[in-house]
């Protein structure tokens, strides 16, 4: 502790009432006050907001519970990161890890990736063939402008940032700023100021199918990169609306509607070419001009005709879920009278409601790296998701087994896990909990809890788990008292929760500090939480605590539906189990490839793993080695009940066959990564595993071969559970019962 330089407690410890009061100035106008104005200043009031506010009966998005700040976590408002051009107000919480985040750290000229198109702002820069603006750049990348590592399978692709249009104004100079408000999760506007006037406003949501910008007396411009317009042709009237055809610099088609407000009278005469790469515009123009990508001639200008004049600018997630089965929606908010045209990914596709499949249009358009996204017009978007896991729970588990079935483990079976755990749990509470590190830390707490799991419910040995739950509890009890080496910090910037580590070295603790990666973290707290709830229930009223990471990861996701289960906060687990049902389908068609997988590219795919996946590029690595059986193996751990849902047979079979018995490449394997590995062998051959970690190799065992997140004992029990089930597998009928009534409006 004598090397910790942490706040001074007495002075920085705030409640957040007198937080909240020691304000004296009259509270800000809202980011909704400045929102309905920004709308009138573009001639726009029309909402559909009386649809997009309806909440389905049940809707599992509920708030877990009012927010309070616990006293014995400090406060503090100066995070490094400053938060550049930053317009809410500021008891809003960020979006640390949201699409947008870049227009808002470090330069602001980071792609955002919205998929199919990204927009980056140009901020004046005069790099080698970069067309310099002030305004903003759309591109949209087709399969063939990607940029391939080297070999006909190429272990990496890069999306280009390119200029295929830019949306500016002749008024954007060298003072102007980019700011950003309303933050929501799919959602945020984007503004180009001069002066503190903002000039353009830019609503961004995830799949719009026309990048609209809002103007307020500029003079727009539009232009091309490189070598200038292909071809732009002369008005077409539609209503107000005046409709351009161009050719970009690589002579592709896109569309561009210009909506005035209507107070103005508009000549279309008046957008001309004034060189090889710009249009110009009315000055003092007000209202919205839209540009879309058309790769289908005549067919798709009609389907843009019909949508123009539109936008979305917000979109809420809401969803129903019952036993396995779940139904999910994004809700627009749509501006305009036109109907809304919105582009939906491909496992939106897979699953999308059946109602939804008749308003599928033919325009595709190739995203960076989610493979093709396609035009629907809703502004409700449906997805039904039926496998969901809600009979999993701590054990062992198979999709067709019904909640609370005991796995009964052979006597043989059972005395050497006993003998393991026993073992283990010595090991596990003579060693101390790694003070630096809060993903170390979750991990060592996650393998303890996990061997009391199995000494309470595989072996029922009471004496043993006693000892042990009492001394877990203590050691989790320093972090719930906040005493452990590096404090947690609610960081009044961003409005999270962050180590104080990071306040002097940004690397510290992976990142943690600087909100890297907290679900992988906090996943391992919460499961081990889960697992005290569950041992001892009387633990769960001394402490009223709650850690949630909106996350993108299945042992996170698991975890959360663990602790909801454990509470008893059924919409917790149901948010989970659809996490999980989604991470599973998303998981399959992303990043696991199967050798006849068609949506990323043809010369990337045999890798059979998107290793890293990136907004713009996929690299077949990880961040420390380029091995490809670690590559694969970082997608496996730890393994627990839902990579049963997330890793199907099929792709476990061929990744093994090809990465792992493949010229022996498993006997290389080395360290924890070697059980990892082969506790991922009990996806498809159970028996085969369960030998390994009972005997070892030729009879050796080494206890390097387990990773600090898990122990022999667990990989015992799961490889055992996993062969009963599979021995049980052909008796249990699968059910595939019809959608429950109560759950279609
Ligand atoms: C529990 O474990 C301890 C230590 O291995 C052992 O002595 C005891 O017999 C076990 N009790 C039961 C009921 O299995």
């Amino acid at each position: 502790m004598g090397e910790y330089q942490g706040p001074d407690r007495r002075k920085s410890v705030t409640t957040l009432e007198s937080y909240k009061t020691s304000d004296s100035k009259p509270p800000p106008r809202t980011w909704r006050d400045r929102r309905s104005d920004l709308l009138t200043s573009l001639g726009r009031t029309t909402f559909t907001a009386a649809k997009f506010n309806e909440i389905p009966p049940g809707d599992i998005f509920v708030p877990i519970q009012a927010d309070e700040i616990l006293p014995q976590i400090p406060i503090g408002n100066h995070h490094p990161v400053p938060r550049t051009g930053i317009e809410d107000d500021d008891l809003r919480t960020l979006h640390t890890n949201s699409f947008y985040a870049d227009v808002f750290l470090d330069g602001q000229h980071q792609p955002i990736w919205l998929h199919p198109y990204a927009v980056w702002w140009g901020k004046g820069r005069q790099d080698l063939n970069i067309f310099p603006t002030w305004g903003m750049n759309i591109v949209q990348a087709d399969e063939g402008d990607f940029h391939y590592g080297p070999g006909d399978v190429s272990k990496v692709f890069i999306s280009p940032h390119k200029q295929s249009l830019i949306l500016s104004a002749a008024e954007l100079d060298p003072q102007t700023t980019l700011t950003t408000d309303n933050h929501l999760p799919f959602s945020v506007n984007i503004n180009l100021k001069v002066q503190n006037e903002p000039k353009i406003t830019f609503p961004v949501v995830q799949g719009i199918a026309f990048i609209t910008a809002g103007y307020r007396n500029a003079m727009p411009t539009i232009q091309t990169g490189g070598k200038g317009y292909t071809d732009f042709s002369k008005a077409v009237m539609l209503g107000r609306t005046a409709k351009y055809r161009v050719k970009d610099y690589e002579n592709r088609d896109w569309l561009i509607y210009v909506n005035p407000v209507s107070t103005m009278t508009y000549d279309s005469a008046r957008f001309i070419k004034i060189d090889s790469n710009t249009l110009l515009g009315p000055p003092a123009f007000r209202g919205t001009i839209q540009v879309a990508r058309n790769p289908l001639g005549a067919k798709g200008e009609a389907i843009y005709d019909r949508a123009a004049g539109t936008f979305a600018s917000e979109a809420r997630l809401t969803a129903v879920a019952h036993d396995t089965k779940a139904m999910y929606s994004f809700n627009y908010k749509k501006v305009g009278k036109s109907p809304l045209l919105m582009f939906a990914l491909p496992h939106h596709i897979q699953s999308l409601d059946p109602d939804l499949r008749p308003q599928m249009t033919d325009i595709r358009l190739r995203t960076s790296t989610k493979g093709f996204r396609t035009a629907i017009w809703t502004d409700k978007l449906t997805c039904l998701e039926t496998n969901l896991p809600s009979t999993m729970s701590f054990g062992p588990w198979a999709p067709s087994m019904s909640a609370n079935v005991k796995i009964r483990y052979p006597p043989d079976v059972l005395a050497f896990i006993s003998a393991t755990a026993e073992r283990d749990l010595r090991r596990t509470m003579n060693e101390p909990i790694p003070p630096d590190s809060y993903y170390y830390a979750g991990k060592s707490f996650a393998r303890f809890a996990n061997i009391l799991w199995v000494i309470k419910d595989v072996l029922g040995n009471d004496t043993l788990l006693s000892a042990g739950l009492a001394k877990l509890q203590k050691e989790l009890g320093k972090y719930i008292d906040n005493q452990q080496r590096y404090p947690l910090y609610y960081d009044d910037s961003w409005k999270g929760i962050v180590s104080f580590a990071g306040f002097r070295d940004p690397l510290a603790d992976h990142g943690n500090t600087y909100y890297n990666d907290h679900h992988f973290h906090f996943s391992y707290f919460v499961y081990t939480a889960a697992v005290i709830g569950y041992l001892d229930p009387r633990w769960l009223e001394q402490d009223g605590k709650d850690q949630e990471s909106s996350s993108e990861d299945g042992f996170a996701s698991y975890a959360i539906k663990m602790w909801g289960k454990v509470i008893g906060d059924a919409n917790m687990e149901k948010r989970a189990n659809l996490m999980l049902a989604v991470q599973a389908r998303s998981f399959n068609t992303y990043i696991y490839l199967l050798h006849n997988s068609d949506i990323h590219p043809g010369r990337y795919t045999p890798n059979g793993l998107a290793g890293i996946l990136f907004e713009n590029k996929i690299d077949y690595t990880t961040w420390f080695t380029d091995d490809p059986a670690i590559i694969h193996a970082a997608h496996m751990i730890p393994l627990n009940p839902s990579s049963i849902l997330t890793r199907p047979h099929h792709f476990v079979q061929e990744e093994w066959d090809t990465v792992y018995s493949h010229g022996g490449a498993i006997d290389n394997v080395q360290d924890g990564w070697k059980g990892v590995v082969y506790a991922n062998l009990a996806l498809i051959d159970p028996r085969q595993s369960f030998k390994f970690f009972r005997d070892g190799i030729d009879g050796y065992w080494d206890e390097r071969w387990i990773d600090g997140g898990a122990s022999r004992t667990w990989y015992l029990v799961w490889a055992a559970g996993l062969s009963e089930l599979d021995t049980r597998k052909g008796s249990v009928a699968s059910s595939k019962d019809r959608w429950p009534s109560g759950l279609r409006r």
